[in-house]
C-alpha cells in the first residue's frame, strides 16, 4: 500500500501540508497526533497518572478512537478539546511511554490497511510506523515560524500568548525530541523540507514533484 509520511515538530505546516497532499493524490490523511492528544485527554479526565505507563496503555488499549476531519472517543466529539492547553502540556508526557505507542502504533498500521494506503503525519511515521513509506518528509522551519503559525491556528495574540506558545513549542519538541521510544527524528531516507521561508502552497509542491 501507498504511505506518504510526513513527520515534524510542532507548527511545521504538517496537517496543512498533509491535507494538500492527500487532496492532490485521493490518498485520506490521519493525523497521529491527535491520536495522542485524545488519549492524553482520556487520562487527563480520568486521572490515570501521567507517569504511570502501564497504566495510561491499558487505558488507551480500552478506548475507542476515530480520527477523521472530526476526532471521537467513545463515540463522544472531541475535535476541539483535544486542543485544549491543558491536553498541549501533557501529551508528550503521555506519549513517550512504549505502552501507550504500542497500541497506537498498531492502530496507525490497521488504518493504513483498512484505507488502501494514506498521508499520514506525526513525529514517528517514517523512522518506526512505515519504515517503508514511498515517500518520507520531514518538514521543519524556525522556533520564530513555527510559533507564528501556531499561534495563528490558536488564535492567540499579544506579547504574552505568543511567549505561551513558543514556549509550549518548546517544551514539546525537547521531550518529544529526547525520549528514549521513537524520538522525533529525520529518517535516513527522508527528504527534509525548511518552510521557515515559503508558503505552504509552495511546500505542497515540492512534495508533489518529489512523488
Ligand atoms: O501533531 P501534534 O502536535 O498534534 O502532536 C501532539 C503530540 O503527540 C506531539 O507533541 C508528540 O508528543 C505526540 N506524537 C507522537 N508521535 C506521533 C504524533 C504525535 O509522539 N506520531
Amino acid at each position: 500500500v501507498r504511505v506518504i509520511a510526513i513527520d515534524g515538530p510542532a507548527g511545521s505546516g504538517k496537517s496543512t501540508v498533509g491535507a494538500a497532499v492527500a487532496d492532490q493524490t485521493g490518498l485520506e490523511v490521519l493525523d497521529t497526533g491527535a491520536m495522542y492528544r485524545a488519549v492524553t485527554l482520556a487520562a487527563l479526565r480520568s486521572g490515570t497518572d501521567l507517569l504511570d505507563g502501564t497504566a495510561l496503555g491499558k487505558l488507551a488499549a480500552s478506548l475507542r478512537l476515530s480520527v477523521g476531519p472530526r476526532v471521537l472517543l467513545d463515540g463522544e466529539d472531541v475535535t476541539h478539546q483535544i486542543r485544549s492547553p491543558e491536553v498541549g502540556a501533557a501529551v508528550s508526557v503521555v506519549a513517550a511511554h512504549a505502552p501507550v505507542r504500542e497500541v497506537l502504533v498498531e492502530q496507525q498500521r490497521a488504518w493504513v490497511e483498512e484505507h488502501g494506503g494514506g498521508v499520514v503525519e506525526g513525529r514517528d511515521i517514517g523512522t518506526v510506523v512505515f519504515p517503508d513509506a514511498e515517500l518520507k518528509v520531514y518538514l521543519t522551519a524556525s522556533p520564530q515560524a513555527r510559533t507564528h503559525r501556531r499561534a495563528g491556528e490558536l488564535g492567540a495574540t499579544g506579547a504574552e500568548q505568543l511567549g505561551a506558545v513558543a514556549e509550549g513549542i518548546a517544551e514539546r519538541d525537547r521531550l518529544d525530541s529526547g525520549r528514549a521510544v521513537s524520538p522525533l527524528q529525520v529518517a535516513e531516507d527522508a527528504h527534509v523540507i525548511d518552510s521557515t521561508a515559503l508558503d505552504l502552497d509552495e511546500v505542497v509542491k515540492e512534495v508533489l514533484a518529489l512523488l
